[in-house]
């Protein structure tokens, strides 16, 4: 048989994806030990691998078939939009995407006033505002911290996740708009799909079956 391989987004999500596939009785021990510098693990019995990747790169892994299986946030699916099947919402990461600035930006963003907008997802930030929003902005990508922008004067708002808003609040910014509601996902790499129908779709009610329990 072979291996299928699933790509996990490193840190918290990969630890809660992993605590519900042990739950489907799907276990990776060597994954555990918090010393080892190993990349890859791997599940003989049932035949299977675990990589551990930084989030923006799960999708990628999938797209190509590098990985069969892919656990990420819908954050970084649509950010990336890479073509894959996203199959399962696995329910816990929840957060939301939303636009976010100090008060006093609220009546730049409905006067539709030249703003900047500084995200970790410039994609998303430039969808929502030229698409959805039809409003011309200026995006500016960050990588972190992307709160301090408004803060020192980069940028009017920001792009970002909320989770329980508290960044926010300590930081005298606040929720403008909502983009949308995020979570972590189970994304499929299409060849995968039809080659490993049963095993994928075996794997896939599982988990959905134990989640909606
Ligand atoms: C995320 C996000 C916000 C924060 C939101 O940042 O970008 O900054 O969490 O969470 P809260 O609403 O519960 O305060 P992350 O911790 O991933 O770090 P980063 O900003 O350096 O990317």
């Amino acid at each position: 048989m072979k291996y299928l391989t699933f790509a996990l987004a490193k840190g918290r999500l990969a630890k809660q994806a992993m605590a519900l596939m042990e739950q489907i009785g799907i276990t990776c021990e060597e994954m555990k030990d918090k010393d080892t510098r190993k990349l890859i693990f791997v599940n003989e019995e049932l035949k299977l691998k675990f990589f551990l990747a930084k989030a923006g790169d799960v999708p990628t892994y999938v797209e190509y078939g590098a990985a069969d299986i892919g656990i990420v946030g819908k954050d970084t699916i649509l950010e990336e939009g890479r073509n894959l099947y996203e199959v399962l919402d696995l329910g816990f990461g929840k957060c939301r995407m939303c636009v976010c600035g100090p008060e006093s930006a609220r009546e730049l963003l409905n006067s539709h006033a030249m703003l900047r907008v500084a995200s970790k997802y410039p994609n998303m930030a430039k969808d929502y505002f030229h698409n959805v929003k039809q409003q011309t902005v200026e995006i500016v990508k960050l990588n972190g911290s992307v709160e301090l922008a408004p803060i020192v004067g980069l940028s009017e708002v920001i792009v970002d996740i909320v989770e329980t808003g508290s960044t926010l609040k300590e930081n005298g910014l606040t929720v403008l708009e909502e983009i949308c509601p995020l979570s972590a996902r189970v994304v499929v790499n299409q060849v995968s799909m039809k080659l490993e129908q049963e095993r994928i779709h075996t794997l896939i009610t599982k988990l959905s079956d134990l989640i909606t329990d």
